[in-house]
């Protein structure tokens, strides 16, 4: 049983000493562990031991929960105050006021450009939007209905075959030229594999073209003359921007973890697109979207509420790791909506949505447990009505994520503290056990 240490100072005094004091039970030794930035260091708990033989205290964290892996400049998040900054600007006026190559370069540089600045920037980025021939009969080598972040996945990772001088991560100048490659060609490669299930020719990157709008190109032209509605364009501009970046998210840490041991960006990049495909992260727009249509009519909202509570499933699109508040970017997703909307017509399922979050955001189940919409509930919506089918809303992400998956690793690369990523485990599994023959096994 541990004693709770009592405190003269009392709950949030501050006695201004940056310093932890533990008792170690055990032994009743004292430890004082110095604080910095609200953490304390997990290598400083090894000194805490029984004997000469004890390996000293780990700390146990499964998910990560409550361990700071990095220090970052990309991203705050505040998730009780449903806070969200891109290098110390809010996401509400990002959203707002710049575009998706702005905010990819503020990730990757720490602040907004000038014109000029942004001006070369668009234009490397234009340069670099391309991809070999080859990746054609890469394609080919799919089924026709191939999930697409499954070729998502493996093209992004075929890209390190193509440019082997990206393993040089030494070498800021390589460095760049592979991060302005992916942000260029992560698009191309997206919009390849929704051509390649829909049985339609592929379309080139079009340099003439902003950025949406040679996505929606690359997309759905189909030869002849080809439309863009401006406000269309926009929609996608602002729902790339709001996925850009999301600090230590599930895929950004396996960005890091894979670039620690100094693999190419491109093959760091593969894991954050295949951490992505997980129905819990990345894949909740489209298991939304397909909730929603299962659903189908709001009469039968308060059943499939039911089952939720009764924990047979869960409410797609909702809940967060650290957000317990509103996620900021599902309140301004729900307000592009309209914006959407107000071109393509109401997209049905919205009714089913807006009943949903009522009922949730009132819903002691819900409310207890701090669930509340994010950023995956409302953004199929604006995909559906884009006509994006329900397997690209993934892609749709990755492409939206690009910026913050290289901004971090090129964080990751040039921070002295990191190593090498390596958790320990507690082992709980048999010890010292003697080979035995197969004859003398029983089942
Ligand atoms: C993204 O990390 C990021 O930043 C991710 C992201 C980004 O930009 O990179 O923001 C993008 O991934 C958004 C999340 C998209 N995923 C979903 O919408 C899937 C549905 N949500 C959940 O599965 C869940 O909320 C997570 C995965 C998002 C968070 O899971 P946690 O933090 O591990 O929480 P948990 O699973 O331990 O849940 C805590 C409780 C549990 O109930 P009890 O066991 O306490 O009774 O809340 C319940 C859960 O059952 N719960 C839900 C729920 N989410 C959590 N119950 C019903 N529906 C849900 N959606």
């Amino acid at each position: 049983m541990t004693t709770q240490a009592t405190s003269s100072a009392g709950q949030g005094e501050s006695t201004g000493a940056e310093t932890l004091t533990v008792t170690d039970n055990r032994t009743g030794q004292v430890y004082e562990l110095p604080i910095a930035d609200g953490t304390i260091r997990a290598t400083d708990l090894r000194q805490i031991r029984v004997d000469d033989d004890d390996f000293g205290l780990m700390t146990y964290d499964p998910a990560f929960m409550n361990t700071a892996s990095c220090r970052s400049a990309v991203t705050f998040l505040d998730g009780e105050r449903g806070v969200l900054e891109y290098r110390g600007y809010p996401i509400e006026q990002l959203a707002e006021k710049s575009t998706f190559l702005e905010v990819a370069y503020l990730l990757v540089y720490g602040d907004l450009p000038t014109q000029a600045q942004l001006d070369a920037w668009v234009g490397q980025i234009a340069d670099h939007s391309g991809v070999d021939e080859n990746f054609r009969r890469l394609l080919e080598g799919f089924r026709y209905d191939a999930h697409p972040m499954g070729m998502l996945q493996s093209a992004v990772g075929a890209l390190s075959t193509y440019y082997p001088e990206a393993k040089d991560v030494g070498d800021p100048d390589v460095r760049m030229e592979q991060v302005i490659r992916l942000i260029g060609t992560v698009p191309t490669l997206g919009a390849w594999a929704f051509r390649h299930n829909q049985g339609w020719p592929l379309v080139y990157p079009d340099a003439s073209l902003d950025y949406p709008s040679n996505v929606i190109n690359m997309f759905f032209n189909k030869g002849g003359a080809f439309e863009i509605d401006p406000r269309l364009a926009r929609a996608m501009d602002v729902l790339l921007i709001l996925h850009a970046d999301h600090e230590q998210n599930c895929s950004t840490s396996a960005v890091r973890s894979v670039g620690s041991s100094q693999a190419d960006p491109y093959s760091a990049v593969a894991a954050g697109v295949s951490a992505l495909y997980g129905p819990l992260h990345g894949g909740a727009n489209e298991a939304v979207l397909r909730m929603l249509k299962r659903i189908k009519d709001p009469k039968d909202i308060p059943a499939f509420m039911e089952g939720v509570k009764s924990g047979q499933e869960r409410l797609m699109g909702f809940g967060h790791r650290v957000y317990k508040n509103y996620d900021p970017r599902a309140r301004i997703i729900k307000k592009a909506c309209d914006d959407v909307f107000a071109v393509t017509g109401v997209n049905p399922l919205l009714s089913i949505a807006v009943e949903l979050e009522k009922i949730a955001l009132e819903d002691e189940y819900f409310v207890k447990r701090k669930l509340y919409p994010n950023v995956d509930f409302y953004s199929g919506l604006i995909y559906e009505a884009l006509n994006i089918p329900v397997e690209m809303f993934t892609v749709m992400f990755a492409i939206g994520r690009t910026p913050g998956w290289v901004a971090q690793w090129l964080e990751m690369i040039q921070d002295k503290e990191q190593k090498i990523s390596r958790p320990r485990q507690v082992y709980v599994g048999a010890r010292q056990r003697d080979y035995t023959e197969i004859g003398a096994r029983s089942s």
